[in-house]
């Protein structure tokens, strides 16, 4: 190579490095033979490239780390959230393990119904914490109460969907969770609270909670109701597909429950 063409090759290994093409041609351009200002030039580029690409290193090191730390605090705020849903529920013996039976429930009936892994996580952590909004509730309204409450507390009951958004919306992570919590007592025909959404408007998410959730309080035992068999349960459940829960959600707990063997 003449001078001339060091000189257009160092340019051109230049311009790679600044469009983040590093290759070791440069220290070529470091040896003794060639001219002094190109070499001095070709030094201190080398020398640049190496603490460059050092410092991309440790940046992606940090970026890695930082992502593991954001994984653990959201994690940690997930049992943290899900405790508190299991904490409430041992203010009343009846509802004891609701909310965990619910989650399961509603994973299993998730997967059953072809959702990807991540979608059913969704699906059974808003199993979970469902019923989170109902938190605030003063003692009056757990425990031994007639399946008929007088219209005031109906209506504080019937605002645990809306409340429980609120505690959950500061928590962005938790993605569709916060919807399906809000939407699990509503209705396909609309009849349901607190926003009286109809048939696909309310998401499948939601749909499979609500199912869950109605199966589990069926089939454990309440204050007001005698326990009903897992048959009993569908049987009811199947009369209400369609107006209040949707038949394919329905017939998947109905195909999770015969392989599990609880029906
Ligand atoms: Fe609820």
């Amino acid at each position: 190579m003449n001078d001339h063409e060091m000189e257009k090759k160092l340019l051109s290994i230049i311009s790679d490095i600044a469009e983040g093409r590093y290759s070791n041609d440069i220290m070529e351009l470091t040896r003794d033979d060639v001219p002094h200002t190109t070499r001095t030039i070709a030094e201190a580029v080398a020398l640049m490239m190496v603490k460059v690409e050092a410092r991309e290193f440790r940046l992606q090191q940090l970026v890695d780390e930082l992502k593991a730390l954001n994984e653990k605090v959201r994690k940690n705020t997930i049992d943290v959230v899900t405790a508190m849903a299991e904490a409430l529920e041992a203010r009343d013996a009846y509802t004891k393990g609701h909310a965990v039976r619910v989650a399961e429930l509603s994973w299993e009936i998730a997967r059953e119904l072809g959702l990807k892994r991540k979608e059913a996580k969704y699906v059974g952590l808003a199993g979970a914490l469902h019923d989170i909004g109902k938190i605030g509730f003063p003692d009056a309204l757990f425990g031994e109460h007639e399946a008929r409450l007088p219209s005031e507390l109906v209506k504080q009951i019937n605002r645990h969907p809306s409340i429980g958004v609120k505690i959950l919306k500061p928590l962005d992570f938790l993605g569709p969770i916060i919807d399906y919590v809000a939407a699990h007592h509503e209705r396909l025909d609309g009849k349901g609270y607190p926003r009286g959404l109809k048939e696909d408007k309310i998401p499948l998410g939601a749909q499979i909670v609500s199912v869950a959730d109605i199966y589990d309080a069926i089939t454990s035992e309440r204050p007001y109701q005698k326990t009903k068999t897992p048959e009993e349960a569908l049987e009811i459940l199947h009369a209400i597909a369609g107006a209040r829960v949707r038949l394919d959600v329905v017939e998947a707990l109905e195909r999770v429950l015969e392989k599990t063997s609880k029906a």
